[in-house]
């Protein structure tokens, strides 16, 4: 096996970190290019100053560089079209199309899809008028879910406990447009523990990853807003061997064979956004990319070479993965503010006093100081045998960061200790 293969990986978080740090453990991987990366990211790989939209200057870059494949991470440069300018252009690219995107980018697609296919998530009706929206929600009963129909960076889902909140909710996303001009998806709360079930996906074969929980709220106790996420764990061990494969069957495999049979088979992670309730799992929301904070705690755990993987989702080709069965858990440093206002550019002392691995999600480099530069900045990960070790692993590492500004949670997997 010769290690000659170029990797471009598109994106800037902890979740293209990640991306980046598997790829240099293969040993068929050369050299990784990351655009635009971030200060953690250049560590690892050689950052471009391209952003992840400019989708053209992205095909030009994989043409004068001899690119072999391309990862796509975030969800703005697949909802872009990156990934068919650079199959129409010739060129390997991982992750979908922006039609099977639209499994992610489209709430009222995916509900589409899941309604005809039998794919099991909860009753949902969709609005874009607010009067009707309004009127729909508030003779309902408490919590209302409510979700913006497009790309909100994970912001634009709201559980809402009082009619007050609902209806600021509805105000945000239909009057004042905050993230848009859109739709609303109004759907039945369901009730239960959440998880991650990212599977990579090629047409209709499933290559499942490890199971990962993620933190969606900004605070202990699951309090506050809701975040991108604010630490993650794997493995989940409430989500038994029967659990995982009912949720393979009727819901990964299903949404998979359904995007073929509607015409835009999927290519890429699918990411599935689930809940354990008293009948059994059940899709919260799907999303089209690989999930941050879930890849940091993840993609560790994979002992096979995650090229392979990659370039076998790419190729439709047959490929067998291996985990190991350490935990990992991860807790993620954000700054004074998130999900709301936040200030940028404080200094990150200490890290380099940091035995862990240490993901970064929205840091700058200036001269020989890291700077916050995003409203998550680090993700920490432990590791252990057990998850209880791993947190204790994480816990440790970061009281060595020293950045007044930044703030985290510290019940990371508390339900799995
Ligand atoms: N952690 C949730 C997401 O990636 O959207």
């Amino acid at each position: 096996m010769s290690k000659d293969k170029k990797v471009l990986v598109v994106g800037s978080g902890g979740r293209c970190h990640a991306i980046v740090k598997a790829l240099k453990r293969s040993p068929r991987v050369q050299k990784i290019f990351c655009a635009p990366g971030n200060a953690g990211i250049a560590d690892d790989a050689e950052c471009v100053e391209i952003g992840v939209e400019n989708v053209d200057e992205i095909v030009r870059f994989v043409e004068e560089n001899g690119i072999d494949l391309t990862v796509v991470g975030p969800e703005a440069a697949l909802a872009a079209g990156l990934v068919n300018a650079l199959e129409e252009a010739g060129h390997k690219a991982f992750g979908p199309t922006k039609e099977a995107a639209r499994i992610e980018s489209s709430k009222e697609f995916a509900k589409q899809i899941m309604a005809k296919y039998g794919v099991p998530t909860s009753g949902y009706e969709a609005f874009d008028d607010f009067n009707a929206a309004w009127d729909y929600v508030r003779n309902r009963p408490l919590p209302a879910v409510i979700k913006y129909d497009g790309l909100a960076a994970g912001k634009g889902v709201v559980v809402a406990m009082s009619y007050e909140e609902a209806e600021g909710a509805l105000r945000d996303m239909l009057l004042d447009s905050s993230f848009g001009k859109g739709r609303v998806v109004i759907e039945d709360f369901l009730d239960g523990p959440e998880f991650s079930f990212m599977c990579v996906v090629s047409g209709h074969k499933v290559y499942p990853l490890a199971m990962a929980q993620d933190h969606k709220r900004a605070f202990d106790g699951d309090k506050g807003p809701n975040t991108g996420g604010m630490g993650a764990y794997s493995p989940v061990p409430f989500v038994t061997d029967e659990i995982r494969d009912i949720a393979l069957k009727e819901i990964i495999q299903r949404t998979a064979d359904a995007l073929v049979a509607e015409g835009v088979p999927f290519k890429g992670v699918l990411y599935g956004g689930l809940i354990l309730t008293k009948e059994g799992p059940k899709v919260i929301e799907f999303n089209a990319r690989f999930g941050d904070p879930e890849t940091e705690v993840v993609l560790p755990r994979l002992e096979s070479d995650f090229y392979d993987l990659v370039e076998a989702a790419v190729e439709g080709l047959d490929c067998e993965t291996k985990w190991s069965d350490d935990a990992y858990l991860g807790v993620v440093l954000a700054s004074d503010g998130y999900p709301g206002a936040y200030e940028k550019g404080a200094e990150i002392k200490g890290l380099e006093n940091v035995d862990a691995e240490v993901y970064h999600m929205g840091t700058k480099r200036d001269g020989r100081k890291i700077l916050t530069a995003g409203g998550r900045v680090l993700m920490v990960v432990g590791k252990g045998r057990t998850i209880s070790e791993a947190n204790e692993a994480a816990k440790a590492e970061i009281a060595k960061i020293d950045c007044p500004s930044l703030f985290h949670r510290t019940d990371i997997g508390k339900a799995s200790l």
